[in-house]
């Protein structure tokens, strides 16, 4: 028997220390995490569970790559697929969204919009993945909620559409004015938000005394709102031109039972997905899955290899024998987890907006498609716009082979992306990457799983852009920028900084230097 709950698969975008990991806490606290020996065990080693997760990451120097936290919420199944975050932001950041359906945009009330944000921002903009914005910490004092909403609109072209409304100012949250109903959601605090902190709703007659004064700025503010268009429209929100906003204090646990409603009510369901071909899956066809995601090195007494997919359509099940459609060739499915922090299961069966993880699947690559029935394959994930370029060359010479083989694996699972040029030849290619971690990663694999340990040395170009084989002849020369060609063709001229890249641009209006976007 198939599990025909519904799904809803999301992600949180977030700038470091908005609180991801202390909402990921509090949602789980609210709903029925079905990975049992998961993330989270309740109220008593709550703290202690998040650290190890984090401490792990720490000691790997990159993520550990937890695909995603799955519970149950009012009967559907809630897939929060992690987005690796803090300070190792790279290619795995971006890639996560290519398996969501929407996006949890999580600002810090204090801070606004900040650059990690708006850069994951661009990311689901470009697959036109709908966002949910909360605003958090709204516990603490912070920027008016009037002014967040008019930065929102600014910044990313959105319309903000809140759904509630805080009563009482950043610091002084005392509730939320319901925009639907027009009832006072009132919050009341539990040392340490450890527990699901208490709402009583009320209608505008019932509001305490106390409460008065914050409720009628609320109502004024509500109504400029509504008088200024800002009422949630779900045809809007889906064709991503507008963002349902609500107020939260992730670690005060306010907010959170309702982020997990409006998810449910709001956010959409998988649905079918188009092929390189155009072909159209159902979720309910036969089984096909993409993987966004290949992590290795994870255990490092024995070499193993994580494929993490999205099912797309179908039913999974363990053992299952599927194509592999880049290959053609069969791949069994004997070891499927899910996964998330620490712990890992055996999954046994996967329904289309679950992640699994393939364990040992040598063969999976990013991008890669799984299918069983008719033939399918998703598009390629695609290669984002790299900000931080080294050059690589094997220690030992007589490793070359195996640094070569290496180089290419790396480059087809979209690890980093490497730039070519007759200059600098094939014994040093340059790595480009999102994030400069990656590079660890690099390192690692090129040392362990290669067996050939390589030298990087950090280029000082910090932008690149799009050009042309015409484009490469008459930047050839120019001082600061240098053009390199990447496997897939695409001729890439990378500058120092943008000001050198707006220069150039200036000087040789002619020559091609188109901005890469932040995901393709
Ligand atoms: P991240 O995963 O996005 O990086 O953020 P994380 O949840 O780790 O939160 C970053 C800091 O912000 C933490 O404080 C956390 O407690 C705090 N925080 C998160 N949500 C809220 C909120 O709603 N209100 C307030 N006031 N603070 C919040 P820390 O001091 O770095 O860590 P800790 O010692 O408190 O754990």
């Amino acid at each position: 028997m198939s599990d025909k709950r519904p799904r809803r698969t999301f992600a949180v975008i977030s700038h470091p220390d908005a609180g991801k990991s202390t909402l990921t806490e509090a949602l789980a606290l609210h709903a029925r995490v079905i990975t049992e020996a998961g993330a989270v065990h309740g109220k008593g080693d709550r703290r202690a569970t998040v650290s190890d997760w984090m401490a792990m990451e720490k000691a790997r120097g990159i993520s550990i790559t937890s695909a995603a936290l799955q519970f149950v919420y009012r009967d559907h199944v809630v897939n929060l697929v992690d987005t690796p975050g803090h300070s190792d932001f790279s290619e795995d950041t971006y890639r996560v969204l290519s398996a969501v359906d929407s996006a949890v945009m999580l600002v810090d009330a204090g801070k606004g919009l900040e650059p990690q944000t708006l850069k994951l921002f661009r990311v689901c903009a470009l697959r036109g993945i709908p966002v949910i914005t909360v605003i958090n910490k709204w516990d603490r004092p912070g920027l008016s909620p009037l002014g967040l909403m008019d930065e929102i609109e600014q910044q990313i072209k959105l319309r903000p559409t809140p759904l509630t409304w805080p009563v009482g100012e950043a610091g002084d949250f005392r509730g939320v004015l319901d925009r639907r109903t027009g009832e006072f959601v009132k919050y009341t605090r539990t040392a340490g938000g450890a527990t699901r902190a208490p709402e009583r709703r009320m209608s505008a007659s019932e509001v305490d005394e106390a409460d008065v004064d914050s409720w009628a700025t609320a109502r004024d503010e509500h109504e400029l709102l509504t008088l200024d268009d800002a009422d949630h429209d779900q045809q809007r929100f889906l064709a991503g031109e507008t963002t349902p906003v609500m107020f939260a204090s992730a670690l005060q646990n306010f907010g959170v039972a309702q982020l997990l409603d409006l998810l449910l009510d709001l956010a959409p369901a998988p649905s079918a997905t188009a092929g390189v071909d155009g072909t159209l899956r159902q979720v309910e066809d036969d089984f096909s899955a993409f993987v966004f995601k290949v992590q290795s090195g994870m255990n490092s007494s024995h070499r193993d290899r994580m494929a993490y997919a999205r099912v797309v359509s179908g039913t999974f099940e363990r053992g299952m024998v599927v194509t592999h459609a880049s290959t053609g060739r069969p791949f069994a499915t004997k070891y499927a987890q899910s996964m998330f922090g620490r712990e890992t299961n055996v999954v046994e069966q996967a329904s289309p907006g679950d992640i699994i993880g393939f364990v040992n699947a040598q063969a999976l690559r990013v991008g890669d498609t799984v299918y069983e029935g008719d033939r399918i394959d998703y598009p390629p994930v695609p290669s984002f716009a790299p900000e931080h370029f080294v050059t690589a060359s094997a220690r030992d010479i007589g490793r070359y082979k195996q640094f070569r083989r290496g180089i290419e694996q790396l480059d087809q699972e979209g690890v980093v992306q490497v730039l070519r040029s007759d200059l600098r030849g094939d014994q040093s290619p340059v790595l480009a990457a999102v994030g400069p971690l990656q590079f660890e990663v690099v390192e690692e694999r090129m040392t362990n799983e290669f067996t050939s340990p390589i030298r990087l040395t950090r280029l000082d170009y910090q932008v690149a852009r799009r050009t042309d084989a015409d484009g490469a002849q008459q930047l050839s020369g120019f001082r600061g920028a240098e053009v390199l060609q990447r496997t897939d063709g695409t001729y890439l001229a990378l500058f120092v900084d943008k000001w050198r890249a707006n220069n150039a641009a200036r000087e040789m209006p002619d020559v091609l230097l188109e901005e890469l976007p932040a995901g393709g």
